[in-house]
């Protein structure tokens, strides 16, 4: 076992801890309370590399490997965790799955101007009706007689980055009777027409990254932008989320990072009863709590990156790995954010210090891509056979 990072990985990590500690962390309870979206920075994000970590550079990417892309999203997360949501998207529910099963010619339009920043992607699962049950879906998407194109008609709603992105990978069925057998990927092009918006939802937390609800009205998409064969946007849709539940997993290792590092700032600095409130046992009990369950977290998710960069070669299925880590980060940052706060008193329920937005943050990474109650389902599936 070698816990030493490479030189790539440890260039990203502190390229990445720069860029957040100077541009990120000054701005983040500005857009946080204004719900603003981070554009600039954004395209400042892709032009370091920081929005197609993974992507070949033939594809406009930085060529490193999930354990990079884990490390940079840890950095990003802890400084403002909506900068980590729109980062998480456009790397694993976008790119991925286009670099996974796109063909040459969705790499070269769709990857490329995604991992370079230059535009925004999104990922379009879920709808009104169909949200845990993705299976279950009602959007449709019919072949044109001279099979050139589909005709879409779809109502998604919480599309992560929504308001902005250019392209999304949507899940439509071509065959509702199939049931998950007759789902299928599709690269849809938001300057189309058909294509159209709803509201934005007025969120908890992570409060940068927009969010909104999506239709697709006798929506055109050409044959060449079916993404894999008919049928297998269900298996697709899985096994994107593998991947994007580790970077979730990062994102919630980020959150729970800054709340420790506030807390023990606080610890060491506010003064009751005439000392350093680190110096009371329950508060270095909190602490070191705190702590061992930030690094088991982080520990977690880096053997789920390092899996992922084996199932490369193997092409094992990385689903319990990635379940396992987003699982067990999400609560832990919920957890330690939650300390975070108790810590501080009444300074941790005041929006003058940032552990009450790490409060709020946290709460989404047990939520998005697959409740803690779906991540102990499919644990308990993948680990015992047990349906
Ligand atoms: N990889 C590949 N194939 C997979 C797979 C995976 N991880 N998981 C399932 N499959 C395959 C199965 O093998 C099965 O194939 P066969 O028909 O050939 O046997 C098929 O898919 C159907 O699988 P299940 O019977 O297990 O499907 P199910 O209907 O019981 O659902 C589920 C399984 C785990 C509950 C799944 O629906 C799920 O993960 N739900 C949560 C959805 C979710 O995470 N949504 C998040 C939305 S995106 C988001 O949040 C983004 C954001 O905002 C940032």
């Amino acid at each position: 076992m070698d816990f030493q990072l490479t030189e790539e990985q440890q260039m990203i990590q502190s390229a990445a801890r720069d860029f957040a500690v100077n541009e990120i962390a000054p701005v983040a309870a500005q857009f946080d309370a204004s719900g603003e979206f981070p554009l600039e920075n954004v395209r400042k994000m892709g032009e370091l590399g920081l929005m197609g970590i993974e992507v070949p550079d033939q594809y406009g990417g930085a060529a490193l490997d999930t354990i990079g892309y884990v490390l940079a999203m840890i950095e990003v997360s802890a400084a403002d965790a909506a900068h980590g949501t729109i980062m998480s998207v456009n790397n694993s529910l976008f790119c991925n799955g286009i670099l996974k099963y796109g063909t040459e010619e969705q790499k070269q339009k769709f990857v490329r101007a995604i991992a370079s920043g230059e535009e925004i992607g999104a990922y379009a699962l879920t709808e009104p009706q169909s949200g845990s049950d993705a299976s279950t879906m009602k959007s449709r998407a019919v072949l044109s007689d001279d099979g050139s194109h589909y005709v879409i008609n779809a109502r998604k709603s919480w599309i992560t980055s929504g308001p902005y992105a250019r392209y999304l990978v949507l899940f439509a069925s071509t065959n509702p009777e199939a049931g998950a057998r007759g789902i299928t990927a599709f690269l849809i092009d938001t300057e189309q027409e058909g294509f159209s918006r709803g509201k934005t939802e007025p969120k908890l937390g992570i409060r940068a990254s927009a969010t909104c609800e999506v239709e697709l009205q006798d929506y055109r998409c050409p044959v060449e932008q079916r993404l894999g064969e008919e049928g297998q946007g269900f298996k697709i849709a899985m096994s994107v989320l593998d991947a994007g539940r580790i970077g979730i997993a990062a994102q919630a290792v980020g959150i729970a990072q800054a709340a420790y590092d506030a807390s023990l700032t606080y610890a060491r600095e506010r003064k009751a009863f005439g000392q350093e409130i680190g110096t009371f046992q329950m508060i270095q009990q909190k602490l070191a709590d705190m702590k061992t369950r930030l690094e088991a977290a982080r520990l977690l998710t880096l053997r789920a990156a390092w899996a992922k960069k084996q199932a490369e070669t193997t092409g094992a299925r990385i689903t319990l790995d990635g379940s396992m880590a987003k699982l067990f980060a999400s609560e832990a940052a919920m957890w330690i954010a939650h300390q975070a706060v108790q810590l501080h008193g009444g300074m941790g329920y005041s929006k003058e210090m940032p552990v009450e937005r790490y409060f709020r943050d946290a709460k989404i990474t047990e939520i998005y891509e697959g409740t803690s109650e779906i991540q102990r389902m499919v644990i308990a599936r993948s680990e015992t056979g047990l349906r």
